[in-house]
């Protein structure tokens, strides 16, 4: 058999697409997930029902920041020479509320990934999402990683680009081949509640306000679930390398659709799917939020191949038809 992939998140948004994807080209893998409680645990357990009927998929409920647990998992499943790292407590917002899981899961679970695999012989590839929120306050567009990335505007940001940083020394310390991926705006099928695209299908399907902050003046580079697996699985083949004594095998990419849309359109685009429109409430710049996100993706396209093909009018259509089937909504 393959030599196993682990996926951590394996039960969220993302990490379920990525298992997938690998589960179909034959590979096989190992999710761990803490199934922690942020939003609903029922969409997170669904998505592992899918992930069961592959015999090639084993899933360990495991909390990443307990360090023993995860060496046990590491010993019994493992060694893991190919890391796919998503589980992160994400959300701008909540990070104000509950800042303590943020440090638990994204510094405390992203080093014990890291001393894994450091002790991991032959360790190949560790790809780490990490954000587009790192850019924060910076006001030139597109997003390049070349750009300074020292004004996160959350918490959230914060442990995001600190875990950049710790994957950083590990590469130049013990040579371990890392890319840090900044995901901007990811929607799809099996997409998590706590983004617009649920909160605004789910308004307006129920008649309620559909809740547009910084009265509708935002734009968000927003990618497609199938776009993204892609780049993530191109960028796991392609890890990069120390040139000489001195080279660190460590890059960091952004993986966007590198189209910055208006917000009034990504909701018109829903309206659209609906075939209903959107009863709007404006409201202020909420705390913690960027106006704009925009990918500059041209060397990852370079260094991997990717290239984004689904724009929001084909993408929505299939959230929404996802969404009316999942949830049971006519
Ligand atoms: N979705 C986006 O638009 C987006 C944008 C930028 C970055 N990201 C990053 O991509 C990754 C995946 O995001 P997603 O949208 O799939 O989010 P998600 O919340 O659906 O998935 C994360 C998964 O990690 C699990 N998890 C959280 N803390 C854990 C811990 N301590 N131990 C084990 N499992 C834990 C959660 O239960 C969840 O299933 C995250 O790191 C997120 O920060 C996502």
């Amino acid at each position: 058999m393959a030599e196993p992939i682990l996926v951590t998140g394996a039960a969220g948004f993302i990490g379920f697409h990525t298992v997938l994807r690998l589960l179909q080209a034959g590979a096989h893998v190992v999710g761990v997930d803490n199934l922690n409680d942020y939003y609903d645990v029922s969409l997170k357990q669904a998505r592992l029902r899918e992930l069961d009927n592959f015999k090639d998929f084993t899933f360990i409920k495991e909390d990443i920041a307990n360090f023993e647990g995860m060496e046990k998992l590491w010993k019994e499943h493992g060694p893991f020479k190919q890391v796919i790292h998503l589980a992160a407590q994400a959300g701008v917002r909540y990070s104000l509320k509950n800042p303590h899981t943020y440090v638990q899961s994204n510094l405390v679970g992203h080093l014990n990934i890291l001393e894994l695999c450091r002790h991991t012989e032959g360790f190949e590839h560790l790809v780490f999402a990490s954000s587009s929120s790192v850019y924060g306050k910076n006001k030139k567009l597109p997003y390049a990683v070349e750009d300074r990335v020292d004004q996160p505007v959350s918490l959230y940001a914060a442990t995001k680009r600190s875990g950049e940083l710790m994957s950083h020394s590990y590469s130049h310390l013990y040579g371990i081949p890392q890319t840090s991926l900044r995901f901007f705006t990811v929607y799809g099928p099996w997409g998590r509640p706590d983004m617009s695209p649920y909160i605004f299908t789910d308004a307006i399907i129920k008649d309620k306000k559909v809740p547009i902050f910084n009265n509708g003046d935002m734009k968000r580079d927003f990618t497609y679930i199938d776009d993204i697996v892609s780049g993530v699985l191109a960028v796991l083949e392609t890890p990069p390398k120390r040139e000489n004594d001195e080279g660190i095998p460590y890059r960091i990419l952004n993986i966007g659709n590198n189209k910055a849309e208006n917000l009034m359109d990504y909701v018109g685009a829903i309206e659209k799917a609906l075939g209903k429109k959107a009863d709007i409430e404006l409201l202020p710049m909420q705390a913690g939020d960027v106006k704009e996100t925009y990918a500059d993706i041209d060397e990852t396209t370079k260094l991997t191949g990717y290239k984004p093909t689904t724009s929001i009018d084909e993408g929505i259509p299939k959230y929404v038809a996802w969404f009316k089937d999942f949830y049971g909504e006519e």
